[in-house]
């Protein structure tokens, strides 16, 4: 049985949460496989609004395990809240919440790192979301970091103490003022710890494969989006993992060969929080509109995301580079309204049109060219059937079904379970 991939094909915050959770009845696993409590899943069921950050967004279902793959980095003091609020609501998840050993720990310091790093870069700032997501990486790639399975050992908290000390140098090093307590970081972090060692840590590469070999259905869950993507990604403007389909083989120890669909989210518009090149933001009243109407604030920093039409060339790439077989259409009902909705379909680079996404997207090399589309005025939140959509939306999914090749098999209507119509 192979493992399927959901993925944002954009800069974030596509909706994944949401479609996961709707997908979940569908599998014996959910496996998140790369990122950490940067991302910020946000799920909406009986009138009750959850936000998930690392815990994979099945855990509301009464079935099906959840895994934290050895791509994620966790943060025991997020960790932590996340469950609490699970046990406020009374969600089980002891035995439904596996974690990888070789998942990677956020220190506190990898949090002091990150603000120190981005205070240091003062205009160049990545918008990082500051909860150590970079120096994390770094850590794991430059064979430094500590590991769930670590805390399995006698001496964890040696290892602890001389990551913390080599951080606490480097601190210096980038001479800005970054205040902390670290008795009080270090308080928090233990309590996540224990948290944390209620939960069964596991071997999730073998897991995973057993069961493959059993014929169980795994859907691979990604964060962030395409384009945030470290080597595919607007760079240095992106996050320090791989979101795309490749991030899935490394993040969980599944081989390309066991891959099956793969599920690509995006947005009718597009949005990015942070900052980094945008081909098609707005600054108008339209994207004042977006903006207002999908309620486009970041779940995890509450900041503010930019907003602009759909941009097809990046859409294309991120179809490519992930190899997607079927599209899901997010916050359709946020464009609703408007009269004229615009698509970009190519880049004026440097005076000559291009279809491709090139190195440079920034303002001084690209401008977008549009294709235009007629709006519809109805309310789409109460659609439950895909023959009630407006006729010109019909046209606008059309179109990016035959300039993608890919179906549109999914379109969401608003943030609850219910209103996503299939196609
Ligand atoms: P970091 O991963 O927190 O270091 O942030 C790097 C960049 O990725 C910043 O522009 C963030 O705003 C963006 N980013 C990280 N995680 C998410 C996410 O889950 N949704 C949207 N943007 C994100």
């Amino acid at each position: 049985m192979a493992v399927d991939l959901l993925l944002g094909l954009q800069w974030g915050d596509e909706g994944k949460g949401k479609i996961v959770d709707v997908l979940t009845k569908e599998y014996d696993i959910i496996a998140r496989f790369q990122g950490g409590p940067n991302a910020g899943h946000t799920l909406i069921f009986d009138g009750n609004k959850h936000v998930l950050h690392t815990i994979p967004s099945g855990i509301f279902h009464d079935k099906a395990i959840n895994v934290v793959g050895n791509g994620v980095v966790i943060d025991p003091v997020i960790f932590k809240k996340e469950l609490e609020n699970l046990d406020k609501h009374k969600i089980p998840y002891t035995n439904k919440l596996l974690i990888s050993r070789k998942a990677h720990l956020i220190l506190p310091t990898h949090r002091l790192l990150d603000a120190a790093s981005e205070a240091s870069k003062g205009k160049a700032k990545i918008g990082s979301t500051l909860k150590g997501i970079g120096p994390t990486y770094m850590d794991k790639t430059g064979r430094n970091g500590m590991r769930v399975g670590d805390l399995e050992l006698d001496n964890w908290k040696e290892k602890y103490d001389a990551l913390t000390e080599k951080h606490i140098k480097m601190l210096d090093f980038f001479n800005v003022d970054v205040q902390y307590n670290l008795k009080e970081l270090e308080e928090e972090f233990c309590a996540g710890i224990d948290k944390l060692k209620t939960l069964q840590f596991i071997d999730s590469e073998e897991f995973l494969n057993q069961a493959i070999n059993s014929k169980k259905k795994i859907l691979a869950e990604g964060a962030q989006g395409s384009l945030l993507d470290i080597d595919f990604g607007t760079y240095p403007f992106v996050t320090s993992s791989n979101t795309t389909a490749a991030g899935a083989c490394t993040g969980l120890g599944i081989a390309p060969n066991k891959i099956g669909d793969v599920f690509g989210i995006f947005k009718a518009y597009t949005t990015r929080v942070g900052s980094g090149p945008f081909p098609t933001e707005l600054f108008d009243k339209n994207g004042a509109t977006m903006a207002k109407v999908g309620h486009e604030f970041g779940a995890t920093t509450g900041r503010a995301r930019r907003c602009g039409w759909l941009d097809l060339i990046a859409l294309k790439y991120a179809i490519q580079v992930n190899g997607v077989t079927q599209l899901m259409m997010m916050k359709s009902d946020v464009l609703s309204g408007f009269d004229t909705i615009k698509v970009c379909t190519v880049y004026n680079y440097n005076g000559e049109e291009i279809a491709h996404l090139p190195y440079n997207i920034e303002p001084e090399n690209v401008t977008p060219v549009y294709s235009e589309f007629k709006g519809w005025k109805e309310d789409l939140t109460s659609m439950n059937s895909s023959n009630q959509l407006p006729e010109n939306l019909e046209i606008y999914i059309s179109f990016i079904e035959k300039e993608t090749g890919v179906p549109v098999k999914i379109v969401s209507v608003g943030p609850d379970r219910k209103q996503t119509i299939l196609r």
